[in-house]
This record gives C-alpha cells, structure tokens and sequence, in this order.
C-alpha cells in the first residue's frame, strides 16, 4: 500500500492507495479515530457489490457500524438527498464523534461529505472512493456539496476526511462507461502537471482501455499523489488549486445544458479539455496540447465532442446561461487554467465576452 499525506497543519490526513480490496481499511481506520460507533453511507449498487466487505472490516477493527443507502448518479446529487441522508444520521443515533465512512462513488463522496460537514455542525469523515473518478480526484481534498438547478457544485463546503482508502480492487464491479469517465479525469491530472503521466496514458493508453489493473493502480497513484501535493498548496482553492478546473469551465456548462444522466462528469471534462485547449490555442497557446490530447482522448475511447442534441440554438442558449453561473467568474471576467505545454498549466482572466467563442467550440459537431 503506497500512502501520501496531504500536510494541513492539525488537519492532515492520509490517504493509502493499493491494488487490494477493503478488508485492511477497518484496521487503517483505526489508526486515525478511536473504535466506536460509525455510519457506512453507500448507494444500493456500490452497497450491493461492497457493502458487507467494508462492514466486516470495520467489526473487525472494533467498530460498530450501521449502514444508510442514498441514491448515487449525478441525478441525485440533490439537497433532498441530503435532507434525507441527515435525518437518517440524526435516527442512526450519532454524535459529534461519529465518523461517516463514504463508500462509493463522487456523488456519494460528495454528498455524504456535505451531510458529514453540516450535521451537528461537523462530524468526522471517511472517503473510501469505489469510481475510478473518485479515486483519482474527488475523494482527496474535502471538497463536499450537491448541485442546484442553477448549477453544479454551488452549496457546500470544505471538510478534510481523515482518512481516504483507495483500494483498485473494487474497480473490478465498475461498469466500462463509467471508468471510462473516470480516465477522463486522470488525463486531467496529466495535462495540468504530470508530463510524464500523459506519455504514460499515451504509451500504455490499450492497456488501460482494457481496464489493466497495474497500469491503472499506476494512473490512480500518480494522480492521488499530485492531488495531495497540490491540495496542500491550497486547501480552500484560492490559488494553486484551481489549474485543476482545467477542462471544467466548459464541462460544467455542458453537463448543465444537457441535463443531469445526460453525459458523465469524465466525460464531460473530456469534451472540456480540448474545447478550452482548442480555445486557448487560437489566441497564441500551444498547438501541440491539442493535438496530442485530442489524440489521446480518442485512443482512450474519450468523448471529444458533445452528443447530438436536437435544438442547437436552444442548447447554445443553456450553454451560455450554465457558464454565466460559474463559481470561477467575477467583475466581468473569468479565470480560466490555460496550458502552457502538457504537464504545465497556469490561470488566465478572460472577458467573459470570450466565453461565447469557447462555448461556441462546444456547439461544434467536429470530432477531430
Ligand atoms: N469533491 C471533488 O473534489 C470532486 C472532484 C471531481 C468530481 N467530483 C464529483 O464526482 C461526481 C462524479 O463521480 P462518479 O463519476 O464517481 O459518479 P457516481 O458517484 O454517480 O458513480 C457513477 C456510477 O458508478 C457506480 N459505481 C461506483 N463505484 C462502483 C463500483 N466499484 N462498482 C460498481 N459500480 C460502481 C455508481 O453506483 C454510479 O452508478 C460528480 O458529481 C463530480 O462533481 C467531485
């Protein structure tokens, strides 16, 4: 088991990576909070495949778990999801100690984290990612929340898990579509600062569309490890940490006009990456970023262009309205991470007047 610590003076924490499943993670959490009482939060399907795993482990280490379900998909990244998840900790019987342990993917992550950050005012949190998107990002870091209607992400808050296990075994039950996604964001992580992590997806770019689960541990490792490093930089996102938006301006807009269920989050951030490269390219950037990541993202089976939709002109309309309610956007710009070269990423302002021309690459059925 590898294991990186994200350094945040009295709030770090660590997080371990390895190609086993979940029967050590009762023994590591122990480590970090004292046996007692805790919740497992898992959605029924991730809970289906998992679940009694993760509670075996825990018994075994002297914890007493119960378990509550949400739903998971980004459907259901909703505030009556954590409504629901707060009253169901609230009936489990915790207190201030309790830690939440969530297992599954980003939404779980993201939601549970949220209920964790807010009930009693904060109680303890485990990550314990089961998606390939949520080990390679967003499990690391204490970023938790659900979507409005207005947008993604914008209620939630910032609260440091205290440990994330991330265990490559359990990716065996992920479906295709979905770790597909999820090599969208460790493409991301490459682009943004690992040189040699993008001539690695490049290299070994067969074996990891056929889900090898050494090359992907590798992927998962170099990503937790960058995550970790650039979170310690910046924990409340107010600098460093924002190269990590890098695809996720145009993304973002495109999951909101194309509706929750309608393209993954990877996916999505996919379509981003070369729409924003692309963008940047044209006003004097690196040619060479998109060309090779368009390359990339098609060798890995990656979406390089939204799907059909049947009213353009309404949809470039929700484009622009989902963009205008970016958290990155402020007195009449907004801050866009541009790369540099591959593995190189820095943040530029960009009158928002730009954006309709980065939308507009959005709109383009161009698959190349
Ligand atoms: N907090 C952060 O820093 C951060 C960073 C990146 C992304 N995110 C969020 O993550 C979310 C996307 O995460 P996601 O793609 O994991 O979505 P998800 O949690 O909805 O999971 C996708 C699907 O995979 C299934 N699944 C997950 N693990 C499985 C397993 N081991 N076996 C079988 N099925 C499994 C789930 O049941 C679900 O159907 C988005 O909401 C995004 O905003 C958050």
């Amino acid at each position: 088991m590898d294991r990186f610590q994200v350094v945040l003076q009295d709030r770090s924490y660590p997080v371990f990576v390895g190609m086993g499943g979940l029967e050590p993670l009762g023994a590591a959490m122990a480590g970090v909070l004292p046996a007692g009482p805790c919740v497992l939060v898992t959605s029924p399907r991730v809970g289906g495949f998992h679940g009694d795993a993760a509670l075996a482990s825990l018994r075994a280490a002297g914890f007493s778990p119960a378990r509550v379900e949400i739903p998971d998909g980004e459907a259901a990244k909703t505030l009556d999801t954590w409504v629901h998840l707060v009253h169901a900790l609230l009936d489990a019987g915790i207190d201030r100690t309790t830690p939440v342990v969530a297992l599954g993917g980003g939404v779980t992550g993201d939601v549970a984290g949220f209920a964790a950050a807010t009930v009693l005012r904060g109680v303890p949190l485990v990550q314990v990612p089961t998606s390939l998107l949520a080990m390679a990002d967003a499990a690391i870091g204490g970023k938790t929340g659900v979507n409005l209607a207005q947008g993604r992400n914008l209620v939630g808050a910032f609260h440091p898990p205290r440990l994330v296990w991330v265990a490559t075994a359990v990716l065996s039950t992920l479906d295709d579509a979905e770790f597909g996604s999820g090599l969208g964001e460790v493409v991301k992580h490459a682009v943004v600062a690992d040189a040699d992590l993008f001539a690695f997806l490049e290299e070994r770019h067969a074996a990891l569309r056929a889900r090898d689960p050494v090359a992907t541990a590798h992927g998962v490792r170099r990503c937790c490890a960058l995550k970790a490093e650039i979170v310690a930089q910046d924990e409340r996102d107010t600098g460093v940490r924002r190269i990590l938006n890098f695809g996720h301006t145009a993304g973002h807009a495109l999951e909101t006009a194309l509706g929750p269920g309608t393209i993954r989050h990877g996916e999505a951030v996919s379509v981003g990456m070369l729409a924003e490269a692309r963008f940047w390219a044209a006003r004097g950037g690196d040619v060479e970023v998109p060309a090779r990541l368009s390359a990339l993202l098609e060798a890995l089976g990656l979406p390089r262009a939204p799907p059909p939709v049947p009213d353009a002109a309404s949809f470039a309309r929700r484009l622009v309205a989902a963009a205008a309610m970016d958290k990155k956007s402020a007195r009449g710009t907004l801050e866009l991470p541009v790369p540099v070269r591959v593995g190189c990423v820095r943040l530029e302002r960009i009158p928002r007047d730009d954006l309709h021309s980065l939308l507009s690459l959005l709109s383009s059925p161009e698959t190349s």
